[in-house]
């Protein structure tokens, strides 16, 4: 008889979106009427921006002609499109090699597979709350230890609270991980870290021998001076540091798929480049992005398609600072939303997350996200995403405040 992997009876409940989809599908369809605003899950509502579309069109075009027609792509990715990466990299002052850039089908991908190449009973240090595909896809892989359902959390994962009393910053943990996720943009709490602040995690990482596998995903959100947009900006990230990075909520590809992650070839360890076992994985297991959307993901490199983007990115930051003062104004304890796409929210009158959840839902027909969702530190908040469109947004935010 066969035997099942036993690690996935450790999940707890489904994944979070696709518990909130049915959720709220739920209440859709028992309230057919109801004008749901969805400001849950962080999908972006503009189109891809003209010069995107049009390299995607090109390339389409590509396709039906023996003469340019592509077959499988490389397994890495094309050269153009890690070649106009390593260029964005050198313009923040970041000395990456086009052969250390590793192109996929996204970042969410990319977060959940990174863990293969670590052993079997490497100790994972995730902040608390998190994005759930890194310590779901660590559970899948037999590392999580049970769950503790006092706790709210995994025996054998370490767990960095971010909470109001620190800033929504992790300290650096009392036992030493050997691999830690960090996101910064942070989603959830719309977080942003300093370049001192993540001098130090290197320098930590460097010092304990660890790997952090650093989730850049909402870097084109920054909007302030000292905030880096990429871990490489930091001294000696190189040899301890992989950079996951998304063209979802930079370039609206959340539909289209794309993303790529870094791996230095100055990362070791005992001599064995992690590099190497990435590009060994990404060989066997995966068959490349689709060449037409690697060709629009490097129009996205070209001077129009970044003052596009930025002009997208800006329509989405006018929403969140819309929620944020809307909230605050209306006596709300508001986070985030400066230098990312998620404000952070403690719910009212010390409701709990998925109790605030449903008075959203059923009261004033808006989709968030709840707190605890992200673990159990995010116990008593709740996140909305700026990335709708700026009227629906308006409307969510005057529902709540006028209620
Ligand atoms: C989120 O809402 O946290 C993200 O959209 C999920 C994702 O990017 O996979």
């Amino acid at each position: 008889m066969f035997k099942i992997n036993e690690n996935y009876m450790r999940l707890q409940g489904s994944y979070l979106f696709s518990t909130i989809a049915k959720k709220v599908s739920a209440y859709s369809e028992a309230n057919p009427d109801a004008n749901i605003i969805r400001l849950g899950i962080g999908d972006v509502t503009q189109p891809i921006a003209p010069s995107i579309i049009k390299a995607m069109h090109s390339a389409v075009d590509e396709m039906a002609d023996a003469e340019t027609f592509h077959g499988y792509a490389p397994d890495l990715g094309y050269d153009f499109l890690r070649s106009a990466i390593a260029a964005e990299y050198k313009s923040r002052g970041c000395d990456i090699s086009a052969n250390d850039i590793f192109v996929s089908d996204g970042a969410k991908c990319d977060s959940g597979n990174i863990q293969e190449i670590f052993s079997a009973d490497s100790r994972i240090a995730v902040c608390d709350p998190v994005y759930p595909v890194y310590v779901d896809s660590n559970v899948m892989a037999g590392r999580s230890g049970e769950w503790d359902p006092e706790k709210g959390c995994y025996k054998n994962i370490i767990y960095m609270p971010c909470t109001e009393e620190n800033a929504f910053a992790p300290e650096f943990p009392k036992e030493d991980p050997d691999v830690i996720y960090l996101c910064y943009p942070n989603n959830p709490t719309g977080a942003a870290i300093t370049k001192p602040a993540l001098q130090e995690w290197v320098d930590y990482a460097n010092r304990i021998g660890a790997v952090i596998l650093y989730d850049a995903a909402y870097e084109a959100y920054i909007t302030e001076e000292n905030v880096p947009h990429s871990i490489y900006e930091c001294e000696d990230a190189k040899t301890c540091a992989i950079e996951i990075r998304s063209f979802s909520k930079n370039a609206g590809f959340t539909g289209v798929r794309l993303g790529f992650t870094v791996v230095p070839a100055e990362l070791k360890s005992d001599g064995v480049a992690l590099r190497d076992l990435w590009a060994r994985r990404h060989g066997t297991k995966y068959n490349g992005a689709p060449y037409i959307i690697q060709k629009a993901g490097a129009a996205v490199f070209s001077p129009e398609g970044q003052a596009e983007i930025k002009a997208q990115v800006g329509y989405y930051m006018n929403n969140a600072k819309y929620i944020y003062n809307g909230l605050k104004e209306a006596g709300y304890t508001v986070y985030g939303g400066v230098n990312a796409p998620y404000i952070w929210l403690k719910t009212p009158d010390q409701m709990t997350s998925w109790d605030f959840f449903d008075y959203l839902l059923e009261e004033l027909n808006i989709v968030g996200t709840p707190g605890s969702g992200f673990g159990a530190a995010g116990e008593g908040f709740f996140r909305l995403t700026a990335f709708g469109t700026f009227e629906k947004t308006k409307e969510a935010i005057d529902r709540i405040t006028k209620h």
